[in-house]
């Protein structure tokens, strides 16, 4: 019987911690669980994930004063997602929640102390359960958006490695799954009354390898989608964890994959789009959407469907992309030119304004809230609108200043595709260098934001594009650690970043290397990448300076 970890080796860290105290338990196979209205989600967890790692039943208490029990409670005097747990000295472990979430994050702790084989799928050593250490910790997140943007659309993300990941993201608190599902490599998402955005949109013949700049192509035809049924679960699976899924479509610009499969979505006075495919490659893409009446229409359809498919309750923000629309198609397009002249919007940047307004207002009609790329403050920003501020701090600056509410995910540090150290061995190196340390020492609310405008940073969110990640073992390397620094800046109240304690984590991380081991995560090692990890030959674009730009 090994002693439970010290509480300070947790990830993230908790606010506070009492204890250890002298006495301890095992959970065992009388170890029951008293679950109060309210604690179904965490009930079930601590079944299907305790219960397996540990082959033990977790049978209902007989009443919930039963000792050797796991209660689970719900006290409304907490804040939402606040818990404290406690490990009481007659066997009794409670988790009490501000609210279901607040209750299921208690647990996610929990098994943190329970140590690494409580995060195996089955028991790997008889007798192997962690003498649980009485203590009291006392626990509560920074931030409500603590978010993970996955791009399915450059390389498909199966539909079993989204849960997995989603599990991933339970075990570090994080509550915002942000699912990029289309754009000029691919579209994602069935949609039945267009089902050419799948049949052809979902499929390219080949694919660039490494930077853009690289003369490799891999030439295994690459595509995939995700039918109504596996959205579905999806989102369900991801309530089932607290987290709520974004789902973005990206409007006007990076719509090839779309103008390919419709070519009456493109500009088709100044290109012939029945000439279009799936893109193939990387970078800014020139072929947008037209900025017609029809072309509002179909994507009315499209996000009748997405509504749909991930309810208010647990979807209350839609995002719409807004970014990298380059406008020399709408210049060139008299079309475009005829509608800017009768919109009476001025130029290619209100048509654009224009169309984000659209559907602003068409989500707030349907009780949903727009969130887009910055780019989407150009030309004035709809009232209600949120911002993902991703070309550094200054859009969220703004938009923040202004009363919208604000997502921080700055490419210059929380682009998790970006290279995670200096030199050759990094495979496919893009954009800047950003350590773990680095990720660490991130800041989500820039200094000198006043409180008013700071109060509308709802949170964080780390971006995994996936240009160079063509399977599930290179978006782990991407991620991982960094996600876990990531996850301690949005859950933590950690200090000024100079003040950080980096040792400290450091230290906490040779824990919780093992806990991704037994989940089986592909995770970057500390002194660099094991050679089936590295892809030498294939080039990227390390750059110091300016942005990558896959
Ligand atoms: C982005 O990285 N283009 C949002």
């Amino acid at each position: 019987m090994t002693r439970d970890t010290p509480a300070h080796d947790l990830v993230p860290a908790p606010v506070r911690v009492a204890g250890p105290y002298r006495s301890g338990f095992p959970l065992d196979r009388g170890t029951t669980l008293s679950a109060a209205p309210g604690t179904e989600t965490t009930e079930r967890w601590l079944r299907a994930v305790l219960g397996a790692a540990y082959g033990l039943p977790l049978r209902d208490a007989a009443d919930e004063d039963a000792t050797n029990s796991i209660r689970l409670r719900i006290d409304p005097g907490l804040a939402p997602e606040a818990y404290r747990l406690h490990v009481l000295s007659d066997h009794v472990v409670e988790i009490v929640g501000g609210s279901p979430a607040g209750v299921f994050w208690g647990a996610q702790t929990l098994r943190q102390l329970l140590g690494p084989d409580a995060f195996r799928r089955a028991p790997v050593r008889a007798g192997s359960q962690t003498l649980l250490v009485a203590r009291t910790i006392e626990d509560e997140p920074r931030f409500p958006w603590r978010g993970l943007m996955l791009d399915v659309a450059r390389h498909f993300m199966p539909k079993d490695d989204v849960l997995r990941q989603l599990d991933l993201m339970a075990a570090h608190k994080l509550n915002v799954l942000h699912l990029h599902l289309t754009d000029d490599q691919g579209w994602r998402i069935e949609i039945k009354r267009h089902p050419r955005l799948t049949e052809v949109g979902a499929w390219r013949a080949r694919t660039k390898w490494g930077h853009r700049a690289s003369p490799l192509w891999n030439e295994t035809p690459h595509g995939g989608f995700y039918t109504h049924d596996d959205i579905r679960e999806i989102v369900a699976y991801a309530a089932d964890r607290h987290i709520s899924v974004v789902p973005e479509i990206d409007v006007p610009g990076h719509s090839q994959a779309a103008i390919a499969a419709y070519p009456e979505l493109g500009n088709t006075d100044v290109v012939d789009t029945t000439a279009l495919s799936v893109w193939d490659t990387w970078g800014v893409n020139p072929n947008v959407l037209a900025p017609t009446e029809a072309v509002l229409r179909f994507y009315e359809g499209v996000f009748e469907e997405v509504l749909d498919l991930f309810p208010a309750e647990t979807s209350p923000f839609v995002h719409i992309g807004g970014d990298e629309c380059p406008k020399d198609q709408w210049k060139a397009s008299a079309t475009a030119q005829a509608r800017i002249a009768e919109l009476g919007v001025g130029d290619e940047d209100g048509l654009q304004s224009w169309f984000v307004r659209h559907f602003d207002r068409w989500l707030a009609d349907r009780g949903r809230r727009l969130i887009g790329w910055d780019e989407i403050l150009e030309g004035g920003l709809a009232e209600g609108a949120a911002v993902s501020s991703w070309r550094g701090y200054a859009g969220g600056v703004t938009a923040a200043e202004a009363g919208h509410d604000v997502v921080m995910c700055p490419e210059q540090q929380v682009y998790l595709d970006h290279r995670q150290a200096a030199g050759e061995d990094e495979p496919m190196p893009i954009g800047y260098v950003r350590t773990l340390a680095d990720v660490y020492r991130f800041e989500p609310v820039p200094p000198g934001l006043a409180p008013e405008a700071a109060a509308h940073i709802l949170g964080t969110q780390a971006n995994v594009w996936t240009e160079v990640m063509e399977n599930r073992a290179r978006v782990d390397y991407q991620t991982y650690p960094r996600l876990a620094a990531f996850a301690e800046v949005a859950w933590s109240r950690l200090p000024a970043p100079e003040e950080r304690d980096l040792a400290d984590f450091e230290r906490r991380m040779t824990t919780h290397y093992e806990r991704l081991d037994a989940l089986g995560v592909d995770y970057r090692p500390p002194g660099g990448p094991h050679p089936w990890q590295r892809r030498p030959g294939v080039r990227g674009r390390p750059l110091e300076g300016a942005p990558p730009n896959v």
